[in-house]
């Protein structure tokens, strides 16, 4: 795996592509995480350029946490936009860490395009959020 940042012209990232991690990177400063201490940032594109980032705030009744993707996103509609085309997340621990399940749910209504970079300190990973979220639920209305 290519070490973050990457350092060789070989590294399968974009410039644009490092310029995200590294927005998810920086935000993940700002992370709220005082009980798991694990921190979590995370930087969307939308088709019109704009960037968009989120850090995981936590909260002492453990359930009202919000997860870094979905403050991201939250910002993003906040924004009026609506139309993933990248997301990166970043977070330090031994293994990348992958967005969880309700955010690929929330991501993919957004996002259903979008590739998805994984990234920490000593690589990262490209995917798909197609590939990471292959069945979600749709609501189509009752009846
Ligand atoms: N977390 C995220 O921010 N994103 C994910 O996709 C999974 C988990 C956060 C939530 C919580 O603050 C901490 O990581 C530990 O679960």
């Amino acid at each position: 795996m290519n070490a973050w940042p990457p350092r060789s012209p070989l590294a399968e990232l974009t410039p644009a592509e490092v310029r995200l991690v590294s927005a998810a990177k920086a935000v993940r400063e700002r992370a709220y995480a005082p009980y798991s201490k694990f921190r979590v940032g995370a930087a969307i594109e939308t088709e019109h350029g704009g960037v968009f980032t989120g850090a995981n705030v936590e909260n002492a009744s453990y359930g009202a946490t919000v997860c870094a993707e979905r403050a991201a996103i939250f910002c993003m509609v906040a924004a009026g936009e609506h139309n993933v085309t990248r997301v990166a997340v970043y977070a330090e621990g031994p293994e990348l860490s992958m967005p969880c399940g309700m955010c690929r749910q929330v991501l993919i209504e957004h996002a259903p395009k979008a590739e998805v970079i994984v990234a920490g300190p000593s690589g990262h990973r490209k995917t798909t959020l197609a590939a990471l979220m292959p069945e979600p639920f749709v609501f189509e209305g009752a009846e």
